[in-house]
């Protein structure tokens, strides 16, 4: 039996809906497997628990995650109540940064039964795989300056180990995959870290001469993934290409609700985080139609990092199909609420066993 404590983090808004559906989620495949057990234990670590204790999380919260197999969250960001900058960073982001989640997964695919805004979809199925720890997300540096001139300053950092490490990590899954790369760059107009970009996504590729490889700059990759998204099958961002990327990822599949990611820590020290890439979505939070399918495709890819790629795969697929019968939320032009959708999802692969 394999036993597995898992750290869940609702978060704000939304996050408080569609994460309880995905645990139900979870709970089933844990029945209907027979082989797998989770402990959730949750934390209330929040906006509404900054607004009580005066920061997001308790000091010795991140030691308190160490021990767990993963940590499962579902948004964080409550801008009415804290600014976004404080709640992110006392953290999401604190998390991804102190646990030395490196890597962001943030997979996009043509999904049955979803009304992709695309003319022609063709199919498409690829990764971005977003640098999750530096670049123009940069702490170093950066600051305000007060007075009759202001002036504020963002430093980007691209360290030749962290832009090496997430381009390795593409080519390797890649080698999984359909054997192709493509670098999301902006060498034409900004001036140090994207030729620099180049320069190592030039040296790394020559380490693996079976995949093929392109580069665009991210304007014109942008829109590519609207009009020949097929081109592409795992495609390396540094931090900001990638997080705009994702939300575009969700949005040619047909929603942002559905977009899933992991962000992964390789060193072994420190757990993972699963996350869907969508935020808290104050505008729909508490009416019961958030779509789940985020949330629960994250938790697919939990799945996957602990080595249960099958059950991964049968819940893929059961999603789809629930999706492809027409039981969706409003977002995806259904009419289905969150826990319509989620206990269809837990019937069915109760149907399974
Ligand atoms: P958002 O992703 O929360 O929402 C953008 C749009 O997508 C909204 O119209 C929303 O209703 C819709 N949407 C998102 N998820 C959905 C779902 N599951 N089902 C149906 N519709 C969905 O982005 P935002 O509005 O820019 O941010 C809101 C808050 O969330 C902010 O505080 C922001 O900082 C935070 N945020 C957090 C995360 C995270 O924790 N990983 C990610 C993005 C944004
Ligand atoms: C995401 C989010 C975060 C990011 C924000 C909320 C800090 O947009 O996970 O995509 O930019 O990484
Ligand atoms: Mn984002």
């Amino acid at each position: 039996m394999k036993q597995l404590e898992i750290a869940v983090i609702p978060g704000d808004g939304i996050g408080k809906e569609v994460v309880p559906a995905a645990l139900d989620v979870l709970r089933t495949i844990a029945e209907v497997h027979g082989g797998l057990q989770f402990t959730f234990v949750e934390f209330p670590w929040s906006c509404d628990y900054y607004v009580e204790h005066g920061k997001m999380m308790p000091d010795d919260g991140l030691q308190t995650l160490q021990g767990f197999a993963a940590i499962f969250l579902g948004a964080v960001g409550n801008p009415k109540l804290v600014p976004d900058h404080i709640s992110l960073w006392g953290l999401l982001l604190k998390i991804r940064r102190e646990f030395e989640q490196v890597i962001n997964i943030r997979p996009a695919k043509f999904f049955r039964g979803l009304p992709s805004p695309l003319a022609n979809p063709n199919d498409f199925d690829f990764i971005v795989v977003r640098e999750n720890s530096e670049g123009e997300y940069s702490e170093i540096g950066g600051r305000i300056h007060r007075g009759d001139d202001e002036i504020a300053i963002q430093n980007a950092v691209f360290t030749r180990k962290g832009t090496e490490r997430v381009m390795r990590y593409a080519f390797e899954l890649a080698k999984k995959r359909k054997g192709h790369v493509t670098s999301a760059t902006k060498s034409n107009g900004i001036f140090h870290t994207m030729p620099f970009w180049d320069e190592v996504f030039a040296q790394v590729k020559e380490d693996y001469p079976e995949v093929q490889t392109d580069s665009y700059h991210i304007d014109a990759l942008a829109a590519f993934f609207v009009t020949k998204p097929h081109l592409f099958d795992v495609v390396v961002a540094s931090n900001l290409f990638g997080d705009i990327l994702t939300d575009l990822g969700g949005a040619i599949m047909g929603s942002i609700g559905i977009a899933p990611a992991a962000n992964i820590n390789l060193n072994g020290k420190y757990p993972s985080m699963f996350e869907p890439v969508h935020g808290s979505a104050p505008d729909i939070y508490g009416k019961g139609i958030a779509n789940p399918i985020g949330q629960i495709w994250t938790a697919k890819l939990m799945l996957d990092h602990f080595g249960e790629d099958e059950l991964g795969s049968v819940l893929l697929k059961t999603i789809e199909d629930v999706t492809a019968d027409g039981i969706k939320t409003p977002d995806i032009g259904g009419k289905a609420t969150t826990r319509e959708v989620t206990d269809e999802i837990c019937c069915r692969l109760r149907q399974l066993a």
